[in-house]
């Protein structure tokens, strides 16, 4: 038997050394013991990090649906599959069976076929956390189209920009959405996008919120009556294992957002395989990930990873503020959650509310809780383990990206001790590397550098969709032979490592990987505005906010700048979407530069910080006296 899962930390280690010694000979023996594949591969790997090209279980055939939902029909057809517990939580929560589901993702899979998708079509799918978004994902990889799955929170712009990056045929969205006490017209929002995309041939709408909106002729169809009428069976998609499944579109620190292309083999093998052991799931418990579908946590640890286990997943459509601060908790007693997975600035909002929020669930079910997105900090993590996990339920601090498929370093929980905003150790098969600016690796302990993987992993990203150069510009430039992660990390004196954060210019938010460019490039279009630059301060519940300094052009010199800033942030809202709103704006006449006309964010950043004493050499800019008025009107 292979080490499917592992128990205990001889064992990790054990299990990580042969790993890494043949790592072929290891993921061959994971593939052929816990899936099925209707071929098996010709070789496990090959790879070139220079062109590059990662290619896993060549020539093996698959469909990841059949691994996801058929497999376990004989054995799990009447167990759960999905729960799904809605934004009210006095609308029944749905248990939808294997049975089911097999059922629903056929119908929406026969749905898609008859208007056209094919193998190798992209197919956009932007929908709220309702079973529909579940369901429609897994009735692409049914047919061998490839999803891109957009988050329900974007804007109509950046939504069009997705769609054409793709060319994506057809779309799939809602009415509107629940979020909290409120709702929000998605169809409207997806028709301003679609006025800018030709390509897109049909919007189907699934009826979430009943209201009333705009149908365009022999474009739209409601999706529920086409579900009814299909057939309630669909033949599996014999899919290569290197064919795309799924594109997710992530910022990059410039130019537009990089559409990460996964395949299919390897990533369903690494997230099956890291799901397992990353929470110690077992037979007839209840995980639940509070992540959207529309990342990449979403993609890996609430559809593939629980499924291709057929584990019992929870999908959650509300918000952890509604309807009061309690929900969170309040799902985990009504579920019985086991697993519970989130984000530190979901913890951290939640930890500033009263304690008797949490002191009156009954908690008692959990036995593993996670974390994700962004470093977790000290007083967040005590906060987690001593009120939600009572100092009984192990946290899993899980470093790892959208490129990456699946997390990378994290502790296994009872097998890893944890130490507080310590990702850990390494999972099974990943090789780190710390590297100096030279490009050179430190080796040893008790040391700190920018985060490289050595050697492909299953679920490593293959490329970016329609530009490869950049996918090999982005993470196979910087260090030869290795994958740059863009974050730094220190190792210390036993070898587990902490990542420290980025190190290029992504912000992350909330959780949620900001580009600096495409927001300064959303400001920069306001009539009033000549110039723009973006940096992150810490924020006690976002982690880092947005500062943003700017300069005006002449023109908008006499405006309200109180006005101008809430402009500001409409256009941002309306470019990307409201995650990406600005905390402070400081207006200001000139942003300090290098001779080549590149500006110091280095500078800008300890400005946003507050955190002046040290702002290094000066005076090699263009404009030294710029920075002291920056300072004196500082936030
Ligand atoms: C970036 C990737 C992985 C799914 C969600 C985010 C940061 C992620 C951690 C962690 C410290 C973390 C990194 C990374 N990050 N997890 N546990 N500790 N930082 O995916 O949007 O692709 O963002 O999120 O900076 O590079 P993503």
């Amino acid at each position: 038997m292979s080490n499917y899962h592992i128990k205990h930390l001889e064992e990790y280690f054990q299990v990580y050394r042969k790993s890494v010694r043949n790592p072929e000979a290891f993921w061959e023996e994971i593939a052929e013991e816990h899936f099925v594949w209707r071929k098996k591969w010709n070789n496990v790997l090959s790879w070139d990090f220079t062109k590059p090209e990662i290619k896993w279980f060549e020539g093996a055939k698959l469909n990841i649906t059949e691994n996801c939902i058929d497999r376990h029909l004989p054995t799990r057809g009447t167990k759960t599959a999905i729960i799904f517990e809605p934004n009210n939580p006095d609308e029944e929560a749905e248990h939808i069976t294997y049975f089911q589901l097999h059922e629903r993702v056929s119908r929406m899979a026969n749905v898609l076929k008859d208007h056209g998708v094919n193998k190798g079509d992209r197919v956009c799918i932007y929908l709220p956390m309702i079973p529909e978004l579940a369901i429609a994902v897994l009735a692409c990889a049914r047919i061998g189209a490839i999803h891109s799955v957009v988050f329900a929170g974007f804007s109509s712009n950046a939504l069009s920009t997705r769609i054409n990056d793709s060319d994506c045929k057809l779309v799939i969205t809602s009415d509107g959405s629940y979020r909290g006490n409120k709702t929000i017209d998605l169809k409207g929002i997806v028709d301003k996008a679609l006025e800018e995309c030709p390509g897109v041939k049909n919007v189907l709408v699934a009826k979430r919120i009943n209201t009333k909106i705009d149908m365009k002729a022999g474009r739209d169809k409601w999706l529920q009556p086409l579900l009814d009428e299909a057939y309630a069976d669909c033949v599996a998609e014999i899919m290569d294992a290197e064919d795309p499944l799924f594109i997710l579109y992530t910022s990059g620190s410039t130019g537009k957002p990089k559409g990460m292309v996964h395949t299919t083999g390897g990533y369903m093998v690494y997230t099956a395989y890291t799901f397992k052991n990353v929470f110690q799931y077992r037979e007839d418990d209840v995980y639940w990930c509070t992540a959207d579908i529309g990342w990449i946590t979403g993609h890996s640890y609430i559809v593939y990873g629980p499924l291709a286990n057929g584990a019992t997943t929870l999908m959650f459509e509300g918000i952890p503020s509604y309807p009061d601060s309690g929900r969170f908790w309040e799902v985990i007693e009504k579920h019985k959650v086991n697993q519970f997975y989130t984000a530190p600035t979901a913890i951290r909002a939640l930890a500033k509310e009263n304690l008797s929020f949490v002191e009156k669930h009954d908690l008692s079910s959990l036995k593993v809780l996670g974390s994700v997105g962004e470093p977790i900090n000290e007083e967040a993590w005590h906060w987690y383990n001593n009120n939600v996990g009572k100092k009984q339920s192990p946290i899993v601090d899980t470093w790892w990206q959208t490129e990456t498929g699946g997390i990378m370093i994290t502790p296994i929980p009872y097998v890893t001790p944890t130490t507080p905003t310590y990702a850990t150790l390494p999972f099974i098969g990943i090789q780190p590397a710390l590297m100096d600016e030279e490009g050179n690796e430190i080796k040893g302990n008790q040391v700190e550098g920018r985060l490289c993987i050595k050697f492909p992993w299953p679920a490593i990203a293959r490329t970016i969709w329609g530009d490869h150069h950049r996918y090999r510009d982005t993470y196979f430039t910087a260090f030869k032979n290795n994958y740059f992660t863009g974050d730094g990390a220190l190792r210390d004196a036993v070898g587990y490592y902490r990542i420290t954060g980025r190190v290029d210019d992504v912000i992350i938010v909330s959780g949620h990987n900001l580009g600096t460019a495409p927001i300064e490039d959303a400001i920069n279009e306001h009539p009033a505005v000549a110039e723009s630059a973006i940096v992150g301060f810490p924020h006690d519940v976002k982690g880092n906010a947005l500062y943003g300094y700017v300069i005006l052009k002449e023109t908008g010199e006499t405006r309200d700048r109180d006005n101008l800033r809430k402009e500001i942030n409409q256009q941002i809202t309306e470019h990307i979407g409201p995650i990406a709103k600005l905390d402070k704006i400081q207006f200001v006449s000139g942003l300090p530069k290098t001779r080549s006309g590149k500006i110091m964010r280095r500078i800008l950043r300890k400005i946003a910080s507050n955190d002046i004493s040290n702002l290094g050499d000066t005076s090699t800019l263009l404009n030294p006296e710029v920075v002291q008025e920056i300072i004196d009107n500082a936030l």
